[in-house]
């Protein structure tokens, strides 16, 4: 009776450890191997430049205020030449009198550009702005933008317009006028400044979230197609940063929103924002989703349980209909 629990006991013995030793290698040709390849492969494909700023031409589209002027002064700081475009003439002579008032050996002054992403003739007016000043952009900054808040029921078509056409078309123009001498010099980066809700669109930010969702899905493309000429594209869709975008809002009326947002107030600092891109740019990163880990979760929710998403969405729009009932929708 002994022998025999002992013989059954060691029996078990050899074959846990077969057993074990089968599950190790079983466990690393299912999960280790292909863990491995996807990473190996990752790193060939992936590896990552560093960039050489001093000296590039950077422009830099909305650069009179909020992220836009944050680029401006650390493009600058890093000896770029920097156009800074807008609508605004006061404030970018503004910021180049700053920029100059501090300086240094190896920067360089910066040149303004006076645009307006609804101008008919946009293309033109930035192809003669860059042929005036240093003959070439080395990388482009799609960053100027206006946000919105309305119920798609009560807004105006012209806002819908101006949305996709200042956040969109816009930029589609500037980025063509650029593009001939990024391909002629066979190197170029264009940086689109989209946001989180081009991914994760939310009630009332319809038009917005709709030019940015096409902004990039543009670009997407553009990136694919301009790949073998050495020019990077990188879209960038950041959650909120503490910036005037929400004050510069349309209404579903057309008239400004004028609030600054609780949400903007908290968000990231512009200038935090701006050495994220500059980052991107050195490193030639094809996408940065700059936001808290809840708002990633968010966006992979969005892929892989719509319908969840959609029931989220349509209970926060309820909600913000409560909230706002006979006011006007934030
Ligand atoms: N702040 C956020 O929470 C947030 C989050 C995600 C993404 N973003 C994006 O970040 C980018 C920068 O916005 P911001 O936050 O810095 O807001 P901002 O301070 O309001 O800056 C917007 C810039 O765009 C320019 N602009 C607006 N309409 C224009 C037009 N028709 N033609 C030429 N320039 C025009 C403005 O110039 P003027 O001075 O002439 O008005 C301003 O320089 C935008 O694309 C925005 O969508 C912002």
């Amino acid at each position: 009776m002994t022998n025999n629990l002992t013989f059954k006991s060691s029996l078990w013995k050899t074959t846990s450890g077969k057993m074990g030793d089968l599950s190790i290698s079983a466990l690393w040709t299912v999960i280790g191997l292909p863990v491995s390849l996807i990473s190996t492969l990752y790193f060939l494909l992936n590896r990552r430049k560093n960039v050489v700023l001093q000296d590039k031409v950077v422009f830099i589209t909305g650069a009179s205020s909020g992220l836009g002027e944050a680029l401006a002064e650390a493009f600058h700081q890093c000896g770029c030449k920097v156009v800074i475009a807008g609508r605004n003439a006061e404030k970018l002579e503004e910021l180049r009198d700053r920029l100059n008032s501090r300086k240094q050996d190896h920067q360089h002054s910066p040149a303004i550009c006076i645009l307006d992403l609804e101008d008919h003739d946009l293309g033109e007016k930035v192809h003669q702005a860059v042929a005036k000043v240093w003959g070439k952009v080395d990388i482009l900054i799609n960053n100027a933008g206006m946000s919105y808040r309305g119920a798609v029921a009560d807004t105006k078509s012209e806002v819908d317009k101006k949305l996709m056409v200042v956040n969109h078309l816009g930029h589609i123009e500037i980025t063509k006028a650029i593009l001939p001498y990024m391909m002629k010099q066979n190197s170029g980066h264009i940086v689109c400044v989209s946001s989180v809700q081009g991914k994760l669109p939310i009630p009332h930010r319809s038009a917005y979230a709709a030019s940015k969702h096409a902004l990039q899905a543009y670009f997407d493309s553009l990136r694919a197609e301009v790949d073998h000429q050495g020019i990077q594209v990188c879209v960038v869709s950041p959650y909120y940063i503490r910036t005037n975008l929400s004050v510069n809002a349309l209404s579903a009326d057309g008239s400004s929103y004028g609030k600054l947002d609780q949400t903007t107030i908290n968000g990231y600092d512009p200038h935090f924002v701006a050495q994220k891109i500059i980052s991107c740019v050195q490193q030639g990163q094809e996408e940065l989703i700059l936001a808290p880990f809840h708002v990633k979760l968010a966006i992979c929710l969005r892929v892989l349980a719509p319908w969840l998403y959609f029931k989220i969405m349509a209970r926060r729009a309820r909600k913000e209909l409560g909230k706002n009932n006979n006011k006007k929708i934030i």
